[in-house]
C-alpha cells in the first residue's frame, strides 16, 4: 500500500548519474518509524550500486545509507522511539528476526537480509535509501543518535565507522600490544584509523601515494605510513602487522600485504571488490595467515560505535555538500579526492 509521497535523487541507469525522482514510501505499519532525513553519508558501495558493479541494480534506484534523521511519525506498538528524536539507519531495512543469526545479533548475515536500498521488502515493496525527504523503516532497524553527535558526524558511522568497528572489536580487551595496518584511506579506512588509535592499537596506514602522508600522521594520529608501491619499505615492514583492514575498493593482489602480517596475522577484506581477489596459497601457509570478509556490523554494534565516538571524543573527517553537487561527489570519489566522506545536506538542499 502507498504511504507518502518523497522526493529522492536516483541513478537511471548504470552511468550512475543521479537526478531528482519522486516516488511513495510504503504505508506506515505498526512498528515502523518515519523520519525525515537530514543528513546522507556517500560510500564507495553506492558508487558500485549505482554503476551497477555489483548487487545486480535495478533502475530508478536512490542510493544512500548512511542516514541520519528526525522522527516526523511512528507507528501504534512504537515503543523505542517518538516524534523528534534523531535517529540513524545503515546498509540494512530488514531481516527475518527468527535466524540463529538473528537471534544471537548477527542479523546483517540474515539469509533474508533486506537491504536499504535496491533491495525487496517484506511486503513487497523497492527499497530505496537516504537521498530523499523521508524514509520509512521497521524500529528494529533505527538506532539512536547521542545528543552529543553532529548529525553529519554521526552518518557516516552508521555504516563507514560501523565496518571498520566491526571486526576490530575482537582485539578490545587484549593484552599484547596490537599493530594495526590500515589498507586505503578513504571512508572506510579514516574510521578504521581513528577506531584503532582509540582503542590503543599501533596503527600504520598503507596507502597508494604519499599524497595522504601528512595528515594521516597528525590529524588521524597515525603511527607510520607506508606506501604500497615502495617496495623497499614494504620489505621493512615485513612481519610488523597484527592485522590488515583492507579497504581498497578496487582489485589489488592480497599476496602484496600478506608478508607484511605476522605470524597467524589477518587480513579482513571489507572492500567491496567487484572482480575475484587472488592470492598465493604458500604465503597464507607459511605465515598461518587468514582472510576473512566482514560486513557492516549488527544493530547493535551500530549503537556502539555511536556511543564509542562519543566516549572516546573522535571526530569524522566529512566534506559536507548538497545534492546538486552528488554527481560531481561521486566523480571525486573515484578519483580519490575526498577527505574523507562526502556527507549530502539533504535536508537543505532542493531535492525537486
Ligand atoms: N564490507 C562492508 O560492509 C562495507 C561497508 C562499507 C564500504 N564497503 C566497501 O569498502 C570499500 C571502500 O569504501 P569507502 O567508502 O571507504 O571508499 P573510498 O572512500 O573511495 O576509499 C577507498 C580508498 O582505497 C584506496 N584505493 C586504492 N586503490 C584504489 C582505486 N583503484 N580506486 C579507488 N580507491 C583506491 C584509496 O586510499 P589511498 O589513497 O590510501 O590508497 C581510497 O581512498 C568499497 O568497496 C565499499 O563498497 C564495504
Ligand atoms: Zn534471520
Ligand atoms: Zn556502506
Amino acid at each position: 500500500m502507498k504511504g507518502r509521497k518523497v522526493n529522492g535523487w536516483a541513478a537511471r541507469d548504470s552511468s550512475g548519474i543521479l537526478s531528482p525522482y519522486s516516488f511513495h514510501l510504503r504505508k506506515t505499519g505498526p512498528e515502523d518509524v518515519v523520519f525525515k532525513v537530514l543528513y546522507c553519508g556517500v560510500d564507495h558501495t553506492d558508487l558500485h550500486q549505482i554503476r551497477n558493479e555489483i548487487h545486480s541494480t535495478t533502475y530508478p534506484l536512490v542510493p544512500g545509507h548512511e542516514v541520519v534523521g528526525k522522527v516526523i511519525e511512528v507507528g501504534r506498538d512504537v515503543k523505542k522511539f517518538g516524534v523528534g528524536d534523531r535517529v540513524g539507519v545503515g546498509c540494512m531495512v530488514g531481516s527475518c528476526g527468527e535466524c540463529a543469526r538473528c537471534k544471537t545479533n548477527r542479523e546483517q548475515y540474515c539469509p533474508n537480509m533486506v537491504f536499504t536500498y535496491n533491495d525487496i521488502y517484506k511486503d513487497g515493496s523497492f527499497t530505496q535509501g537516504g537521498f530523499s525527504s523521508a524514509m520509512v523503516v521497521h524500529q528494529n532497524y533505527v538506532v539512536n543518535i547521542p545528543e552529543q553527535l553532529a548529525p553529519e558526524q554521526a552518518a557516516p558511522l552508521l555504516c563507514a565507522g560501523v565496518t571498520a568497528y566491526s571486526p576490530l572489536k575482537q582485539f578490545i580487551g587484549s593484552k599484547k600490544g596490537i599493530k594495526a595496518g590500515i589498507l586505503g584511506l578513504g571512508g572506510v579506512g579514516h574510521m578504521g584509523v581513528l577506531i584503532a588509535k582509540a582503542m590503543g592499537h599501533h596503527v600504520t596506514v598503507i596507502s597508494s601515494s604519499n599524497k595522504k602522508r601528512e595528515e594521516a600522521l597528525t590529524d588521524l594520529g597515525a603511527d607510520c605510513f607506508l606506501v604500497s608501491s615502495d617496495s623497499a619499505e614494504m620489505k621493512k615492514f615485513a612481519n610488523s602487522l597484527d592485522y590488515i583492514l583492507d579497504t581498497v575498493p578496487a582489485n589489488h593482489q592480497l599476496q602484496d600485504y600478506i608478508p607484511l602480517l605476522d605470524v597467524e596475522g589477518k587480513i579482513f577484506v571489507v572492500g567491496a571488490v567487484p572482480e575475484p581477489l587472488q592470492f598465493s596459497a604458500s604465503g597464507l601457509i607459511l605465515g598461518r595467515t587468514s582472510i576473512s570478509g566482514s560486513f557492516i556490523g549488527s544493530i547493535e554494534e551500530t549503537q556502539e560505535i555511536l556511543d564509542f565516538w562519543v566516549e572516546k571524543g573522535l571526530k569524522t573527517m566529512v566534506e559536507v555538500v548538497k545534492m546538486d553537487y552528488v554527481n560531481k561527489a561521486f566523480e571525486r570519489m573515484e578519483k580519490n579526492d575526498v577527505r574523507y566522506r562526502f556527507v549530502v545536506d539533504v535536508a537543505g538542499s532542493n531535492l525537486e
